[in-house]
């Protein structure tokens, strides 16, 4: 890291970003967000709504950001020293966050009656927006009009995720994105700002280092005979685009993959399989890991006997006698001695998907089950993109569609920040 993330704010040779905290129950959850921020050497400057200082006050917002914290348009000291254009020019980024429903249709409306929105018309820098209310108020109309006008506008949005809301039995889209979500949709924006361009981007600080990740990966192959096999049309994408995100944040890997037509990616062990027995003893020879990621499609049935030679056509209908495989993810989730820290799953599904996946994660022992559609209409299977919901013991939180590696970076992301406040805990 090339600047001390303790020196004084605005730094000329530091990103900035000016966080504009709007009122709402998340707004403490920015507490968290400065300080991940200045971990990345980032000096974050804060602005604060009437509202928001609701819920958080604004002294605990300025021992983090270790910097005044503004909350009045009005102040003329502030416009003296700094001035509100001042503010609004002097920061790489803007982060509104939490957004609420008012501060979006302020926005959209081009409404300038606080400091809060004064800067967010008076910036010329790119703006990125975290949306967080409750799930009536995000579907409303309104909201959804003032959003797409917004992004017609350019500006730039990270969640709102879907899951539990802090308001008893309210679940649905509204939860604020998680911080390191937040942070990773910053990110291009400071590496692409001039003065940004020499400071280490958050992936750099590879946060996987030392880990030992395994992942499995593509179809298995389960023979009928010696020419014919039971097989399913997973390309393997999603699962090499995991191994390889967590070797690009330090982890060694070890991918165990069915037959796929991928490379095996550079700087990673990568074991060839056929069959689910096989990947199963690859996986337990792979151990001990700290986390395991099971994005295989594993046949779930295979044949009872394999003749050795070609079955023939004979006229009579041929039966194959299915016997159920093992299934990997349960028997590494349920081991004693050598579980992984940090166990996640796949849940493929073509209707109920986040049912099926809840139920799969208890079913397996799971800590975190990654679910998607796989029906053909959306065309996961063997295609580039995929929309995942992240199921845990807690939450439900469904990403938009974004690109497989995309998906890949971001999940290993938060299994590093994950293990890292889990690690934390247990010590
Ligand atoms: N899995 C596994 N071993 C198996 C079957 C599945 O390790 N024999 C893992 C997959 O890699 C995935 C998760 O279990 O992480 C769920 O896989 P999925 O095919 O969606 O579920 P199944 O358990 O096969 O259940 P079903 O096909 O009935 O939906």
């Amino acid at each position: 890291m090339l600047s001390d993330p303790h020196s004084p704010a605005l730094n000329v040779k530091q990103n900035r970003i000016l966080l504009i905290i709007g009122g709402g129950i998340a707004a403490y959850k920015c507490l968290d967000l400065v300080r991940r921020l200045r971990e990345q050497g980032v000096s974050v400057r804060a602005v604060m709504t009437r509202a928001a200082a609701e819920f958080v006050t604004p002294l605990s917002v300025g021992a983090l950001t270790s910097d005044r914290v503004f909350t009045d348009l009005f102040d003329l000291n502030d416009e003296r020293e700094i001035g509100h254009i001042c503010l609004s020019r002097e920061a790489d980024l803007v982060i509104v966050a939490p957004a609420t429903a008012d501060l979006l249709a302020k926005m959209a409306g081009g409404h300038a009656d606080d400091l809060a929105s004064t800067i967010l018309m008076a910036t010329d820098k790119p703006v990125l927006v975290a949306p967080a209310m409750n799930p009536r108020m995000w579907l409303h109309p309104a909201t959804q009009r003032n959003v797409k006008q917004l992004k017609n506008d350019g500006i730039h949005f990270v969640g709102p995720n879907v899951g539990e809301m802090a308001e008893r039995d309210e679940a649905g889209p509204g939860r604020l994105a998680e911080v390191p979500e937040i942070i990773a949709a910053a990110e291009p924006h400071l590496a692409n700002s001039p003065i940004a361009r020499s400071v280490t981007p958050l992936r750099a600080k590879r946060p996987l280092t030392g880990r030992h990740v395994l992942v499995t990966s593509g179809p298995t192959h389960e023979p009928i005979d010696p020419v014919r096999y039971i097989a399913n049309r997973s390309s393997g994408k999603q699962g090499h685009a995991i191994a390889q995100a967590a070797f690009a944040l330090g982890a060694r890997v070890t991918l165990v993959t069915g037959p796929v037509t991928l490379p095996d990616p550079e700087g990673i062990k990568t074991v060839h399989v056929e069959t689910a027995q096989q990947m199963l003893e690859a996986v337990r020879r792979g151990l001990p890991a700290d986390i395991a990621v099971f994005a295989a499609a594993v046949a779930d049935w295979r044949s009872a006997t394999i003749p050795r030679q070609k079955i023939k056509k004979t006229g009579d209908r041929p039966v194959i006698d299915l016997v159920e495989n093992p299934d990997i993810l349960a028997t590494v989730a349920n081991l004693e001695a050598e579980r992984p820290q940090h166990v996640i799953g796949f849940a493929a599904e073509t209707r109920d998907v986040i049912a099926y996946a809840k139920k799969k994660l208890l079913a397996k022992g799971a800590d975190w089950i990654i679910a998607n559609d796989v029906s053909s209409t959306t065309r996961v299977l063997g295609g580039d993109n995929n929309t995942v919901h992240v199921v845990t013991p807690e939450n439900v939180e469904s990403w938009p569609q974004m690109s497989k590696d995309e998906v890949a970076e971001r999940l290993m992301l938060r299994a590093a920040e994950h293990l890292r406040r889990t690690t934390a805990a247990a010590e």
